[in-house]
């Protein structure tokens, strides 16, 4: 195993704005009468907006035409986007930046894959934009998660080979769009149970030992 780039998930790896969009979610469907809870979140983590609104329509008490649920996704947006407008630097979870500035002084080239198309806006408001090579995102994408589209144009964008890039997911649709792209994958939280992941960690701080331990980066 020879890592030469980190293609890091964004929502729920770099930053908890998997909370935000579980509230934003729940919010709607409150106001839908719709049933929501921490389950049916679990299961939007890594899939794009629109496929989001069909796993929450399950639950739905009649059926919704295609223009409204178009709309939900744009309210569903709006109150997520609602949310973000308090982001900063201080939501970033401990290890986070520290990970980022070791590993590109180790050479290790650094991407977001993220299926949102906010990412643009909370990488700015994070102030990690300039952490990163390259960012692929639900802007540049046709197909999201499982699909491993988005983690390949990272890697294209990069110049890496596939096998020479390592996932970090906290999705299990995230880890299976890394395996089939052929890719090394970190689960981290939600997706530690996918059994399709390399490694399993609990915080980013492990990240590091592993690529020292299989001799990607030196000590
Ligand atoms: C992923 C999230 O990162 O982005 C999903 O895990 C979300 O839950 C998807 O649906 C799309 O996000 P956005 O910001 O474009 O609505
Ligand atoms: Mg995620």
């Amino acid at each position: 195993m020879d890592i030469e780039a980190v293609i890091f998930d964004l929502d729920g790896v770099l930053v908890h704005t998997d909370h935000h969009h579980y509230l934003a979610w729940k919010r709607m469907c409150d106001e839908e009468g719709i049933p929501f809870d921490e389950a049916i979140n679990d299961r939007l983590r890594g899939i794009s907006r629109m496929a989001c609104v069909n796993i929450v329509l399950e639950k739905a008490s009649r059926r919704y035409s295609q223009q409204e649920k178009m709309h939900l996704a744009e309210r569903k947006n709006g109150y997520y986007k609602e949310k973000l407008q308090s982001l900063s630097a201080a939501d970033l979870p401990s290890g986070i930046v520290e990970t980022l500035d070791t590993l590109r002084e180790k050479r290790i080239k650094l991407a977001v894959g993220s299926s949102s198309k906010n990412a643009p806006y909370i990488l700015e408001r994070l102030g990690l934009s300039r952490k990163f090579d390259v960012v692929a995102d639900g802007n540049d994408i046709c197909r999201s998660k499982p699909d491993p589209e988005v983690f390949l144009l990272a890697a294209s964008k990069l110049g890496v080979r596939p096998d020479r890039c390592l996932v970090i997911e906290d999705a299990a649709a995230g880890v299976e769009a890394a395996f089939r792209g052929g890719m090394w994958v970190a689960a981290i939280g939600e997706a530690c149970v996918c059994d399709m992941a390399d490694y399993q960690i609990g915080q980013i701080e492990e990240l590091l030992p592993i690529l020292q331990a299989n001799g990607s980066v030196a000590h």
